[in-house]
């Protein structure tokens, strides 16, 4: 956007059914991850199947700025090449714009020996400490210190260990799986988080020559190979769970049929688990994909939050703006992120019965919520006002696009494929 221009709003008209075929694009939380882990290879890398969205711009130019070349070779593939040093200090700016960006840790601490960068920034959902990320390097013979916000981590040579997570949490398990490929010895993450973003993860870093077993699993083993020892890869990133289920909400609060190309059944059982005693159906589609039908108002489901295999959190402000619009009252908990209800309010706003408590929200269902002007905080918020848009009588208006945009690939030109009325001006 130019000085001048008026910033982009999401316009919701919408009533009826939708219909037809929306293909699922490849998730933000593994493709940041993967073009964090190139770094410990020279070469050229092939990521396909990368999402079009701001945070992969974002991700682009922290690798520019340490040194690596990054280019979109179109129809969603990404090429990065690294040859020799890069860089050890990540520019403070750019990874306070990017939660991410803190999966650079792992990687350029492995291959280069450490790294300064600030405390990363991304959705603000309340307190997000990388505790789990320091003690593991810790653990691993790295030394750690804060100063002014910024991270300084050096590990001249990293040594296997054995640690143990309270808590499977994505990035720490990223991190340390990462950090531990060019380790002295075997290290084993007991607790680890079992996401297919991070199995992802682990898939590719195999692919260029790591020694990593247990991968989808809660113990993860990892035998370092030499510095040097691993290769350049190409990479499929695996579809995006979260945006196939901006899609089912969406079936799910205006009714129809969609089929989802490339959404994988194996990778939210627990969230369709919910959604089809909420009423939905699904069925797997030939090829690859999941056909989502809803012929009838949702009935209300109690959900809650827990790490994979359970309900995402990152599933939940969809989930909430579906009981937005069901059959009686369910109460959602939040186990991971207890301020991530920042939307609520504006759900409300667009009619909403929803009161909280503490860490749960209770959700009256009424038949339909009324337009209106409406802000998104964060990503997945913006996603759920979206939904809710398309259970709202009249026209919602949605600012705030620029947090959507960091996650969604063409979200409302593909909701406008199947049918919705939704613009973007
Ligand atoms: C990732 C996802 C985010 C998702 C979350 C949980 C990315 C870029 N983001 O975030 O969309 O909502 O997983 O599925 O992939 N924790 C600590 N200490 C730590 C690390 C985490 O206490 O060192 C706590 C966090 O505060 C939070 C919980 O653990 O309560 C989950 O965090 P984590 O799994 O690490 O999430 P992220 O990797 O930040």
């Amino acid at each position: 956007m130019t000085g001048g221009e008026a910033e982009p709003v999401i316009r919701i008209d919408h009533d009826g059914p939708l219909e037809g075929e929306v293909r699922v694009p490849g998730a933000k939380n593994s493709v940041l991850k993967l073009m964090a882990a190139t770094v410990l290879a020279d070469g050229e890398f092939t990521l396909t199947n990368v999402p079009g969205i701001i945070d992969v711009d974002i991700m682009s130019q922290l690798l520019r700025s340490i040194g690596s070349t990054v280019e979109s070779a179109g129809d969603g593939s990404l090429v990065i090449r690294h040859e020799g040093e890069l860089s050890t200090e990540v520019s403070a700016e750019l990874a306070g714009r990017l939660r991410a960006s803190i999966n650079l840790l792992g990687p350029l601490v492995a291959r280069f020996g450490n790294i300064q960068i600030a405390l990363p920034g991304g959705d603000d959902f309340g307190l997000r400490p990388i505790d789990m990320h320091i003690s593991g390097l810790e653990a691993m013979g790295a030394t750690c210190r804060f100063d002014a916000g910024i991270l300084t981590v050096n590990a001249p040579r990293l040594r296997g260990a054995d640690i143990r997570f309270s808590f499977p949490s994505v990035g720490a398990t990223e991190n340390l799986v990462s950090a531990a490929v060019f380790a002295d010895g075997v290290t084993t993450i007991y607790g680890a988080a079992r996401e297919p973003e991070v199995a992802d993860l682990c898939n590719f870093l195999v692919a260029m020559g790591a020694q990593i077993e247990g991968i989808g699993e809660s113990t993860l083993r990892i035998t370092g190979v030499s510095r040097g020892g691993l290769h350049s890869a190409s990479h499929r990133v695996v579809p995006d769970r979260i945006q196939a289920a901006t899609y089912i909400a969406s079936v799910a609060v205006a009714g129809g049929e969609v089929d989802m190309v490339d959404a994988q059944r194996n990778d939210m059982q627990m969230f369709l688990r919910r959604c089809s005693e909420m009423g939905l159906t699904f069925s797997d589609l030939d090829g690859g994909g999941l056909r989502v039908a809803a012929s009838k108002r949702l009935a209300a489901v109690d959900v809650q939050t827990l790490p994979y295999p359970g309900v995402a959190t990152d599933y939940k402000p969809l989930v909430i703006a579906m009981l937005s619009v069901a059959d009686g009252s369910a109460v959602v908990t939040e186990n991971l992120y207890p301020g991530r209800f920042k939307y609520v309010d504006e759900l409300q706003a667009l009619g909403a019965k929803i009161r909280m408590h503490e860490h749960h929200a209770e959700i009256r269902g009424v038949p339909r919520l009324q337009g209106a002007s409406v802000t998104a905080h964060d990503i997945r918020a913006g996603a759920a006002l979206v939904v809710a848009g398309l259970a709202a009588d009249g026209i919602t208006t949605i600012s705030g696009v620029g947090h959507i945009d960091r996650g969604y690939d063409d979200l409302v030109g593909r909701l406008r494929d199947i049918g919705a009325g939704i613009r973007r001006d």
